[in-house]
Formats: structure tokens, sequence, C-alpha cells
């Protein structure tokens, strides 16, 4: 068996995100397409895990200051136990330590407080009743430790520069960087 994870850069993988989330659910745990499909999904970072070459897990990040917040993690019933759920969230995290934050939040299905705590996760304590889409959760947050190689303005610019995900190897920009610069403008301009 072998186990892969994308941060999704393309059409068809977000075509993963979304078959993957309607199986789950809007089939599984019935809910209604709006709900599910929330408005927030073109603003955020989104993970698809892979079980020999098929799309079969999904996570969501979203981006505010000071904090990521995580959720939207789902896998197929026959892909749950193969492992892939938490190579999916420990990428995930990953992502989110090399974009430079240390603090993680979101809400837990109240069932799953302690899968969560797994991964270093606990309840905020505010004790909020918060339900939607016929589920209560908790509010959970997570304090990350600092990536060493987090991506900072500081840093080599080129690295800023490259794909989502894949800070650690060399990018398209920087193969185009070999053609060296002819500062090419057209004519109209
Ligand atoms: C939640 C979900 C993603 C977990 O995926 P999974 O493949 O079942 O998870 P795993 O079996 O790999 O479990 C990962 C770890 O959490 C533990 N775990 C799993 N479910 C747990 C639970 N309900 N309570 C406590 N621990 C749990 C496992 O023992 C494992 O621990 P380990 O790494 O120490 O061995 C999956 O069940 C799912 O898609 N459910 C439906 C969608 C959903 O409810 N999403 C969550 C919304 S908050």
């Amino acid at each position: 068996m072998t186990r892969t994870v994308a941060v999704v850069s393309n059409a068809e993988q977000m075509a993963h995100v979304i078959a993957l989330r309607a199986a789950v659910f809007m089939s599984e745990q019935g809910c209604p397409y709006e709900e599910e499909f929330d408005g927030n999904d073109y603003s955020s970072t989104h993970l698809v895990g892979y079980v020999d070459g098929r799309p079969v897990a999904t996570f969501r990040i979203r981006w505010f200051a000071g904090f990521a917040h995580l959720g939207r993690l789902a896998a197929l019933p026959k892909a749950r136990h193969s492992r892939i759920v938490p190579e999916l969230v420990k990428r995930g995290i990953e992502v989110v330590r090399m974009k430079g934050y240390t603090k993680v939040y979101g809400h837990a299905q109240k069932r799953l407080v302690d899968f969560w705590a797994r991964f270093g996760f606990y309840p905020t304590g505010r004790n909020e009743p918060i339900v939607w889409s016929d589920h209560e959760y908790v509010e959970m947050c997570g304090d990350l430790p600092p990536h060493p190689d987090r991506v900072t303005m500081e840093g080599p610019a080129m690295k800023i520069l490259r794909p989502e995900g894949e800070w650690d190897k060399p990018g398209r920009l920087e193969k185009s960087a070999e053609r060296g610069a002819t500062n090419p403008v057209s004519q109209a301009a």
C-alpha cells in the first residue's frame, strides 16, 4: 500500500476534495450541500491523501492573522485506519508551521475530541455551545513549535515563490531563472 499526500494545486485535485467531502459529509453525515461547501473553499489550502494513487482523504486549512483554522477532515470509510489520516494531518501541520504559524484552532465533533488530542490539540475551555449541520462541536486549539525552516521575508527570496507546500526543493521559477533576464515588454507597453 502506497500512501501520499498532496497540497492541492490544480483543478483535478480540487475535484478530489469535492468528491471526498460530498461522499463523507453530504452522504454519510447528511450535511446539506450549501453548508458543506460554505463559501470558504477558494480562500483555503486543501490537502488530499492518496492510497495507491486513489484520492481517499482530505483536510482544509484556513488562514487568519495569528492562527490557522483546521477542518473538513474526512476519509472514505474504506480508507479509515489505513494511516493516511495521521499522515494527512501531520503534513497539514507541517504546512502551517512552514508558513510561520504556531497556533492552530478548530472545531471537533464532540465524539472526536480524543482523536484531535492525539495530535496535541486541547479544548479552549470556553465551553461555548457550538452547533452546525446537526453536530455539536468543541472548540480546540494547539500550540506548535516554530519551524526552523519556515518561510520568512528575511529568508531566500526564491523560496517564497515555490509552490505551496513544496518549500523544501527548488521551484519552477528557480528553473526559469536559468534563462537569465531579457526584461521583455511588448511594443505596445
Ligand atoms: C475522523 C476520521 C478522519 C479519522 O480517520 P481514521 O482513518 O479513522 O483515523 P485513524 O484510525 O488513522 O486514527 C488516527 C489516530 O486517532 C485515533 N482515533 C481514531 N478515532 C478516534 C476516536 N474517536 N477517539 C480517540 N482516538 C481516535 C486512532 O487510534 C489513531 O491513534 P494512533 O495514531 O495513536 O494509532 C474518519 O473517521 C472520518 O473521516 N470520519 C468522518 C468524517 C468526520 O467526522 N470528520 C471529522 C470532523 S471534526
